[in-house]
């Protein structure tokens, strides 16, 4: 094909996106489209042919990176075995009983069952539901109140979305579930939400006082992410979840964890409950079981919840595509190929030393803070350090949307894409943007690795690049998305024509043709960094007016 009619196809394409599909969080005023079509380890292709790194493995879940080959193939064996049947009553299928073996294997003590569904907002609905459900099969009419947290974010279900603790998941959608009662978040650095008390004892007292107020006998669940992560990757202190737990257990109250984000080695740990010590009575995941390849989500229920669940007619809630066996048998080989490649210690490794590193950039007057466990680190923005003020519309650039600028980054890698220090012979990469350059071709004397420079990203929202235009430096912004993630940063268009996505210098050309190509950004050893970028607008917007 031409380049002439290739920029005309992808323009059409484009065009079709904007006449066909409804994207979550996309102001309407916006022409800006991305329209992806390629992935290998942490990099991604569009339509236009421009690269990117990806910052935050896609909604923080791409734990083995894009485009594996191995997935691909389980996928397509199982799917001509048995693609799809059903998991209603007493039907099953090999592979969700084994997918279900491993998840109970890596679980917190205590969670022996499992319940399978299509993603994260599908598993919390589920596990809100279990745990209403519970009470009441005991005979314990009337527990229904829900406990949760300003900031929390649990997905777009009208029980999730009520549970969720930001006012842009209820507002214009009519009544949200009753009986749902928001909490302080514990954000230690916020310190003014604490009336100058420590934040754990801060929470408690209210916690207790809400157990009171309401009744305990009336309350089925708290339900929390171990780490808030759309909130603003809020890491809570250490005492924080055993003090919750012991208190819930005191009153008879279920403890959910939303471990959506958090589970299948984010942290550094398979769940984020046993990064802080605590056994719950229901775990939520999705996202980093498939990594993404396909969407399956599954809840880990404790044996008392199971085994009221069960009685008389059984636990009427079931989705089509419970215990899909394609989704199985992907989870399985991802959660292997987790294991096999040591990436909970990677994400603990290559975590505490973007962290470490990342912390350097409190000294600029806009970083108020910076923290984070694992993989799953956020930058908190201030417009004045002082007063902790969040970084408001009036302080800074607004987009041509009106979108709001961040008040905070969300740097979430890709584990399997990013090597340990020890891994590099030449020790060259130990800064925190190039955690995976590789030895022999892209680091630089000064340690810095030349394939930072290669991510891409598109202009403002609003801005259309016509075919040929070059954009200027001033127009060159980072894509945010709404999970919280910088796609990339565009590079300057002169360093982009002389450095090749995979870091060699062009002279080192890649295999010839498109499938040389392709193998040779496969085999390259993945770019680094993945410096997470702003969590964007209409949900910092909320957090920043309650408070
Ligand atoms: C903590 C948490 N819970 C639930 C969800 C919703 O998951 P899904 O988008 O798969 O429905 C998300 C999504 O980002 C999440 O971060």
């Amino acid at each position: 094909m031409s380049t002439t009619s290739a920029v005309s196809a992808a323009e059409q394409l484009i065009e079709r996106d904007r006449q066909l599909l409804i994207h979550p969080y996309l102001p309407g005023a916006t022409e800006e489209r991305v329209v992806m079509t390629e992935g290998a380890g942490c990099r991604l292709k569009d339509v236009e042919g421009r690269e990117y790194l990806d910052a935050t493995g896609g909604l923080w879940l791409a734990q083995i990176g894009h485009g594996r080959a191995e997935i691909a193939e389980v996928a397509a064996r199982q799917m001509r075995r048995l693609e799809y049947f059903t998991s209603f009553w007493e039907f099953s299928n090999d592979r969700a009983i084994e997918l279900a073996s491993r998840l109970v294997e890596i679980a917190p003590d205590g969670l022996s069952r499992v319940y399978l569904t299509s993603g994260g907002s599908e598993s919390n609905e589920a596990a809100l539901r279990m745990a209403r459900y519970f009470h009441s099969r005991r005979g314990h009419e009337g527990r229904d109140w829900i406990l949760a947290r300003r900031s929390a974010y649990h997905g777009i279900g009208y029980g999730s979305g009520s549970a969720s603790g930001l006012p842009i998941y209820h507002e214009g959608f009519g009544p949200m579930l009753p009986h749902v009662r928001h909490l302080t978040p514990p954000w230690p650095y916020r310190r003014e939400l604490f009336d100058g008390r420590d934040a754990t004892d801060f929470c408690l007292d209210e916690l207790e006082r809400t157990i009171e107020d309401i009744g305990p006998e009336h309350i089925a669940a708290m339900i929390g992410e171990p780490i808030m992560g759309v909130g603003g990757m809020l890491v809570p202190p250490d005492d924080y979840w055993p003090r919750v737990r012991e208190l819930l257990s005191a009153h008879g109250i279920l403890l959910i964890f939303d471990e959506v984000v958090t589970a299948f080695g984010r942290t550094g740990s398979w769940f984020g409950a046993q990064h802080f010590g605590v056994e719950p009575d229901l775990i939520v995941t999705a996202k980093g079981i498939t990594s993404g390849y396909v969407p399956l989500g599954a809840v880990l229920v404790s044996e008392p919840v199971a085994e009221m669940l069960a009685r008389d007619h059984g636990f009427p809630v079931g989705f089509t595509y419970n215990g899909h066996p394609t989704a199985c048998a992907v989870a399985l080989r991802n959660l292997e190929i987790i294991e096999g490649e040591g990436l909970l210690d990677r994400a603990r490794e290559i975590g505490d030393l973007l962290l470490r590193e990342l912390s350097s950039l409190e000294q600029l007057p806009v970083v108020g803070e910076v923290r984070g466990v694992g993989m799953m680190l956020g930058i908190e923005l201030v417009a004045d350090k002082q007063s902790r003020t969040p970084i408001s519309m009036h302080a800074a650039r607004t987009t041509s949307s009106g979108a709001r600028p961040a008040s905070w980054c969300a740097i979430a890698p890709i584990p399997s894409c990013c090597r340990r220090r020890s891994s590099c012979p030449r020790r060259r990469w130990a800064r925190w943007w190039a955690p995976c350059a590789p030895c022999s071709s892209a680091c630089s004397p000064t340690g810095r690795s030349r394939r930072h420079d290669l991510v891409g990203a598109p202009g403002p929202p609003g801005h259309r690049r016509r075919p040929g235009r070059r954009r200027a430096p001033a127009d060159r912004q980072p894509r945010r998305w709404p999970g919280g993630g910088l796609v990339g940063a565009r590079a300057p268009a002169r360093r982009r024509r002389r450095i090749r996505v995979d870091g060699a210098h062009p002279r080192r050309a890649a295999p010839a043709g498109a499938a040389g190509r392709r193998r040779h950004l496969q085999h390259a050893p993945p770019p680094a960094g993945h410096l997470g970028g702003g969590h964007q607008s209409r949900r910092a917007r909320h957090a920043d007016r309650r408070l």
